[in-house]
């Protein structure tokens, strides 16, 4: 059942580009190129008078709420808040019938994430669910929703549910940006078609799985680890660093790249290794100065970069090269090459990579 791959997550980082185009199956028209999601047409008016989106979640799927909080607030102007499930739960939060409340979960049966949501419930918000398991609790007790259609994911790290996760999140974004009239053609046409093509890129990262096995044994017993990212790969960044905590046991931060100089960088020496999302994009001349100050204190860099970087490709000590895409859809493409970073990292270290130590796949208690 792992066809042949030495493990699920292994397996489930390889199924991506097919899990995108099954997640983007009948709701991207091949001929039109329009977005439609039947939970946005059903609930128009719900959701285009929505004052603010509040998006509940934990772990791998709070940090997909973080880029499509970047989404929604990008194309629908309309303010969103990522709640830790848990947290929003037990807070006695300012919730009230002008909100949606978007929940995020792989597995549909999050204890924390169902308590969020019977919570809003109660104090009148409109609740949309993105799940992945069919029927389970939190797309029961949803009063609409978008299934991501990833397949059963076994590995214990979420990888595919991830990509998903986001992936319906841009559909939603941009359907609803459509919806408010918010967003000219030439713009939603060239995402969708940037969109279309992403699987093919994603193909192309894997075709490094290879050169991320064998850069991975430099690592396997490195103690830390710093990922940095700005804008939309700051998420990216969060989600690397659990990852290769989760299953390789190794301490990893995700940090906003700026933020280093507010105090992370007094870690940065000869034994920090830093992986650096530094892709072409607004926020590019930003990241190579995050970098060379880095660099300045001798950290040991891995970057991952656009192929014609010149210059980034000189400063950092590792490159993982992976094709352009638009900044807002850059998330679906740098999220693998550091999901194979961890898995080989994880694999070096002899580690049970689908069954880590502490952890369930499905949270079903507090
Ligand atoms: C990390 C991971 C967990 C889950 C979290 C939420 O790889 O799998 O952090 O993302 O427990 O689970 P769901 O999405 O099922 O609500």
């Amino acid at each position: 059942e792992k066809d042949g791959y030495p493990h699920f997550m292994l397996k489930e980082i390889f199924e991506q580009p097919e899990c995108i185009n099954d997640c983007m199956r009948g709701r991207v028209n091949k001929e039109t190129h329009e977005v439609q999601l039947s939970a946005i047409s059903e609930h128009k008016e719900r959701l285009l008078g929505a004052r603010r989106f509040i998006i509940v979640a934990c772990g791998t799927s709070w940090h997909a709420g973080l880029i499509g909080k970047q989404l929604i607030e990008t194309f629908c102007r309309i303010p969103v808040e990522v709640e830790y499930a848990s947290e929003f739960r037990y807070r006695n939060p300012v919730i009230d019938n002008g909100d949606v409340v978007i929940a995020l979960s792989q597995s549909g049966e999050t204890a924390d994430t169902l308590a969020a949501i019977e919570l809003a419930k109660e104090k009148g918000a409109f609740v949309y669910g993105i799940c992945n398991v069919v029927g389970s609790s939190i797309p029961r007790n949803t009063d609409t929703g978008s299934y991501i259609h990833v397949g059963p994911e076994i590995g214990v790290a979420s990888t595919k549910a991830f990509t998903g996760q986001v992936t319906v999140l841009t559909l939603f974004a941009l359907a609803l940006s459509k919806e408010k009239q918010l967003i000219n053609d030439t713009t939603y046409r060239c995402i969708i078609d940037e969109l279309e093509q992403i699987p093919e890129k994603i193909k192309e990262v894997l075709k490094q799985n290879q050169n991320i096995a064998e850069l991975s044994r430099i690592f396997t017993y490195a103690h830390n680890f710093i990922y940095l990212g700005r804008g939309y790969s700051y998420p990216v960044a969060l989600e690397g660093a659990l990852k290769l905590k989760e299953i390789s046991y190794i301490h990893a931060e995700g940090y906003p790249a700026a933020e280093m100089k507010h105090g992370p960088i007094a870690l940065i020496d000869t034994e920090m290794p830093v992986v650096v999302i530094a892709t072409q994009n607004a926020m590019y001349e930003k990241i190579i100065s995050n970098i060379q100050e880095i660099k300045a204190r001798k950290g040991h860099i891995i970057a991952l970069i656009n192929p014609n970087d010149t210059i980034i490709s000189k400063l950092a000590d590792e490159c993982i090269e992976i094709p352009e895409t638009l900044e807002c859809l850059e998330p679906l493409i740098t999220t693998i090459p550091l999901q194979l970073l961890a898995y080989h990292i994880a694999v070096c270290k002899g580690k049970d990579v689908d069954q880590p130590r502490n952890l369930a796949k499905s949270v079903t208690v507090e």
